[in-house]
């Protein structure tokens, strides 16, 4: 989620990473630093803030050297801070080392670190890395070799880049699952977190693959295997425009950051689940969740739809009566709220206006409060009396698609935290544990229904209205799906419990309308068939989204749509959301519709 970029050659390598990490700006961040190295010695410079902070110290001090590399931070350990900010070097202050990732095992690590006299100065998993890194760099063991024996003690998702004092003109480089590329440049080598940052340099790359480790010089780019064997890299030409690779090859931000879900699963989940249960840092003491008697969260747009799910997790799970507000009806609502209830704030940018005010009036109430928030540092973050961070990464389209899923999985997992403290036995957490580890696995499969979303979009395109119906969790999934289209494709949309069709809704259906089921839950798909041949019998199109194992009957609708099948049923039904997010994009492409920008919309809501 962070920016990296790393230079080796003639050019100045300071200003070259600095141009790299400015390439990378649309991705958003929170503080930036880099490191170059020069006679021998280290240099470092860092600032949070805006790249113009960090650029304002290199106007400065003008440094000039032949090997630098640069970060461009999006918090996850620790607020965005200057000392918080990368790079971050190891104990004997040798080595420079910046990152992209979660290191889920840091905290063990730092403790053992600690107690064999090493001293920290930021709260960031990266230093714990650089020290690790540090502590296998001695005895003439080579950077490249310490990285690699480092990176065999450290769990998590990363990218590393590594420079050492003793070892000017050359980077190292280790990636397990966050994205790492190489550019093969003329008498110059560099590396990036990604294409756009090397395109004015090179357009010649290749992809770091998991779990392998790559040597950069001047004039050679070597990779090897965790087991130390030399790999071929594979370059090739990038023939992208810059736009065209800020989105990763992807047309828009939009669809980019669907297809980033499974990646998102990982670093939701990254350090949070261990064996068969979860393991929350940071929340409040074990009697608190004893004593809570009822939660309130409260949230706008999508990020209300996450707390419908919230609600319906908490309440089956826990048995703990929840509300869910919208936050500008909460703050003039008149409340009642029991001085035992917990409120939490969900938001993607931290900075909602209206969730904002409901939630000074919370504090005003003296009731305690919990964020969960995708933007670290952002006010709610900072405002809440704890805060569980989606570490969805930076979410650019306007449209919120991957921070959907990680606020409903960040919900689970507080679900599961609270069961463990309250010991539910009617609450199986390790299984669920292990349908979350699967999930990941999940949405990949969710997103290989793209063809045929795509050709369901051509034949839907025109539609002047869309229903999206279902019954329990898949009710609330078919509130997000058709938020989605309205507000992309600016296609109207009828939305509702399919129980409720009967009630009103079914006097629209009529010959063209399209009708999206969400059909997860496999005790109420009788009476989901109902509803359906209610939609068929007026001439709507019924499409279903189910699973692999649902039933025979899913074959006689217009257009089956089959997601994995998983017990959890919240994380069966949050899998459909991918087609449906899909649908919504695929009809806004067609209809010509501006998606990362719809009419009349902003990605952060600062105004009441
Ligand atoms: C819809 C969307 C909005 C936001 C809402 C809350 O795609 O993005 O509905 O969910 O404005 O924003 P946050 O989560 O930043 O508080």
């Amino acid at each position: 989620m962070c920016g990296i970029a790393g230079y080796v050659g003639p050019r100045n390598a300071v200003d070259v990473v600095f141009d790299q990490l400015k390439r990378l700006e649309y991705r958003g961040y929170d503080s930036a630093g880099l490191a170059y190295v020069d006679e021998g010695r280290l240099h470092v410079l860092k600032k949070a803030g805006k790249l113009t902070g960090l650029g304002s110290l290199l106007a400065e001090s003008k440094p000039s050297a032949h090997t630098a590399i640069a970060h461009s931070r999006w918090a996850t350990h620790g607020g965005p801070t200057d000392l918080n900010a990368h790079p971050h070097h190891d104990q004997d202050a040798q080595i420079s080392v910046i990152h992209n990732g979660i290191i889920e095992n840091y905290l063990e690590l730092k403790s053992d670190l600690v107690s064999r006299g090493h001293t920290f100065h930021s709260e960031t998993d990266t230093e714990v890395a650089a020290h690790v890194i540090g502590e296998e760099y001695r005895d003439g063991v080579e950077l490249v070799e310490a990285v690699r024996r480092a990176v065999a003690k450290l769990r998590g998702a990363f990218a590393f880049v590594v420079v050492s004092s003793a070892e000017p003109g050359t980077i190292v480089c280790a990636r397990n699952a966050s994205p790492l590329i190489v550019g093969f440049g003329e008498g110059e080598s560099m590396v990036a977190s990604d294409i756009p940052a090397l395109l004015p340099y090179t357009r010649r790359v290749a992809i770091l693959e998991n779990d392998m480790v790559a040597k950069v010089t001047v004039d050679a780019i070597k990779f090897y295997s965790l087991e130390g064997k030399p790999i071929e890299p594979k370059p090739f030409d990038v023939d992208w425009d810059a736009v065209a690779a800020e989105k990763g090859g992807f047309e828009h931000f939009m669809i980019k950051e669907v297809h980033e879900q499974p990646e998102v699963v990982h670093q939701c989940l990254a350090g949070r689940v261990e064996g068969d249960h979860v393991k929350l840092d940071g929340l409040f003491s074990d009697h608190v969740w004893h004593e809570i008697d009822r939660i309130n969260i409260i949230a706008c747009g999508t990020a209300y739809h996450a707390g419908l799910m919230g609600k319906w997790m908490f309440e089956r799970m826990l048995q703990l009566p929840v509300d869910v507000f919208y936050s500008s009806e909460f703050r003039y609502g008149e409340p009642l709220l029991s001085p035992r209830s917990l409120a939490i704030f969900v938001s993607q940018s931290g900075e909602t206006a209206d969730s904002l005010a409901a939630l000074r009036l919370c504090k005003a109430r003296r009731i305690r409060t919990l964020g969960v928030v995708n933007v670290v540092g952002s006010s709610i973050a900072r405002d809440c009396d704890r805060v569980l961070y989606t570490q969805a990464g930076p979410e650019i389209s306007v449209a919120s698609t991957k921070a959907y899923t990680a606020q409903v999985l960040v919900l689970l997992l507080l679900v599961l935290h609270i069961a463990q403290v309250r010991e539910m036995p009617g609450v199986r957490v390790p299984e669920i544990v292990q349908d979350l580890r699967g999930f990941a696995e999940s949405m990949r499969q969710s997103l290989d229904l793209e063809p045929q979303v795509k050709a369901l979009a051509e034949r839907f395109k025109d539609s002047k209205m869309v229903f999206f119906l279902g019954r329990n969790a898949d009710a609330h999934v078919a509130l997000e799906a058709a938020l989605k289209l309205k507000e992309i494709a600016y296609i109207p949309t009828q939305e509702c419990p399919a129980g409720e069709l009967k009630h009103g809704p079914l006097a629209l259906v009529e010959p063209g309308v399209l009708a999206v089921f969400g059909a997860t839950d496999p005790d109420t798909q009788d009476k989901l068939l109902s509803n359906m041949k209610e939609v068929q019998a007026r001439g709507g199109t019924v499409v279903a989204v189910t699973t692999n194992e649902a039933s025979a009957w899913a074959d006689e609708m217009d257009t089956v749509l089959r997601v994995a099948s998983c017990e959890t049923k919240a994380l069966a039904a949050l899998s459909t959301i991918v087609p449906l997010q899909l649908l919504a994009y695929h009809l806004a492409n067609l209809r010509g519709c501006e998606i990362d920008q719809p009419r009349n919309l902003a990605k952060s809501v600062t105004v009441e």
